[in-house]
């Protein structure tokens, strides 16, 4: 039943819109109130997140520790020739310099995930000196890259770069938001046709114009979705996943786009028709309001993977290492209190139901979900835009990461407390970062959909 209510938000009713209703409703008149039988509605997710949920990780965000990301944007498309657009300059992504990166996280940072655990005694030594270095061995270092290396692969939904390679490198995020790019047309049409047509269980047999965002409903829509209704439950709900994440960044483009330049000066905002274009039910046929509704889903999901890790970063041993103990220390009570907000949320389903099968079927189901995520992170390398593929790279690599922790809650709950046992369920640095980044896009859609709501209440 719980799941049920959760599921809820994936039902797929058709609404008749008409083209008379105003603007801001023919957006958000099916993303409003309760989510037919839901627990939870589209209102209180609003209200938590803007006003609870989203301050509280802008500020954790601003932060060192979250804002430098150690990515490969130079691997080539594993699936076709791809064009690199390096010459747009709204597509430039600019890497950190090594001055930049504070220590503590160039040395240790992709190692951190280990460090107290198999440092403990180094680092009590060390403290104990009074040294604030907490550099590692080379022998440690060693084994822990090869512990680093086998231990979850098993585990992943997506393809973490190698961050040892020479071609890994730290971008600030802060400095390089996401917004829009000028990245349209047949070019990034590929990227989530390939996704939606090639990776999300869909038939071969249903087929769908190339222009996913402007006319893939038309007539062949209700086909379209048809073959959905027939999907179990969680390929379902992985296509909802995808779509909201598709929803999720199309909102940033909206809200961030270059609305006039010259010499001097850029000037990015709100661009109302943009959005429209998107998501108004008229000029998608009725596909912008399930777009929406797919946003609010992936936010649900990623809040309670936040809520389910609470447990990992309990551990007194945890931490989040930059190399300066006492801010550290204040960031790792602050991420605490954001895991035991989203853990407040009273999201009430089980998702023990949604792989309700027997044993191995559900084994079977979860490699198939995961095979595929992993896939689309590899999509990502054949992104053109540099700036695209960064944030895309990123959004899948958190989402990735939040599926990795459902799919793992038993070792979670079943974490030892001691500092003295390894834990069994671990998140690398560049995974932790990715969630909390990846969350906090989907959370600043949600917030950026109040501001067209009013926007667009001013459109006739
Ligand atoms: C991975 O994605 C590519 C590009 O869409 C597709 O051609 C390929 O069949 C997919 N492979 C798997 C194993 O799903
Ligand atoms: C263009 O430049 C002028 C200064 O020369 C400035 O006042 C104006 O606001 C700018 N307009 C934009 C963003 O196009
Ligand atoms: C807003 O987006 C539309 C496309 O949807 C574009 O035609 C228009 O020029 C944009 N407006 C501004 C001010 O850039």
């Amino acid at each position: 039943m719980r799941w049920r209510v959760f599921l809820c938000l994936l039902s797929m009713h058709h609404f008749k819109v008409s083209s008379s209703t105003s603007a801001a409703n023919r957006c958000f008149c099916q993303v409003t109130g309760s989510l037919d039988d839901c627990a939870c509605d589209v209102e209180t997710i609003d209200a938590f997140n803007n006003e609870k949920l989203f301050p509280k990780l802008q500020t954790l965000l601003q932060s060192d520790y979250f804002r430098f990301y150690k990515v490969n944007l130079n691997k080539p498309c594993p699936f076709w020739k791809d064009n690199r657009l390096c010459g747009q300059k709204n597509c430039a992504v600019i890497p950190c310099t090594p001055n930049e990166v504070p220590d503590g996280i160039k040395t240790n940072g992709h190692h951190n995930k280990y460090l107290e655990e198999a440092n403990k005694e180094e680092c009590e030594r060390t403290e104990k000196l009074g040294a604030v270095d907490r550099s590692l061995s080379e022998e440690t270092k060693v084994s822990l890259r090869e512990w680093n290396k086998h231990d979850d692969e098993a585990e992943r939904f997506c393809v973490i770069d190698n961050e040892e390679s020479p071609d890994s490198q730290y971008v600030d995020l802060l400095l390089n938001p996401e917004r829009f790019t000028g990245y349209k047309g047949p070019e990034a049409w590929q990227i989530w046709n390939s996704i939606y047509e090639e990776n999300c269980f869909k038939p071969y047999t249903v087929k769908r114009p190339l222009n996913p965002m402007v006319s893939y409903s038309g007539t062949d829509g209700k086909l379209f979705y048809s073959w959905l209704e027939g999907q179990c439950v969680e390929k379902r709900a992985f296509f909802r996943l995808v779509s909201g994440l598709h929803s999720s960044i199309n909102i940033h483009l909206s809200a961030r786009y270059l609305l006039d330049e010259n010499w001097s000066e850029t000037k990015w905002g709100h661009n109302v028709s943009e959005f429209q274009q998107r998501f108004d039910a008229h000029l998608t046929k009725g596909e912008g309001p399930k777009r929406l509704r797919n946003l609010y889903f992936l936010y649900l999901i990623e809040l309670r993977a936040l809520s389910k890790i609470l447990p990992l970063f309990q551990r007194p041993s945890f931490q989040l290492y930059t190399g300066q103990p006492a801010q550290d220390q204040q960031l790792k009570l602050k991420l605490l209190e954001l895991l035991q907000l989203a853990k407040s949320f009273p999201l009430h389903f089980d998702e023990t139901s949604l792989f309700a099968g027997n044993k191995e079927e559900a084994a079977s189901l979860k490699e198939d979900l995961r095979l595929t995520f992993f896939n689309i992170s590899r999509i990502m390398d054949c992104v053109g835009c540099f700036k695209c593929r960064l944030w895309g790279k990123l959004q899948t690599q958190g989402l990735g990461t939040a599926l990795k922790i459902l799919f793992s809650e038993r070792l979670i709950e079943a974490l030892p407390r001691s500092i003295n046992t390894n834990p069994t369920f671990q998140l690398s640095r560049q995974e932790l970062v990715s969630l909390l980044n990846a969350f906090g896009r989907i959370s600043t859609s949600i917030r950026e959909l109040e501001n067209f709501r009013s926007l667009l209440s001013k459109v006739r």
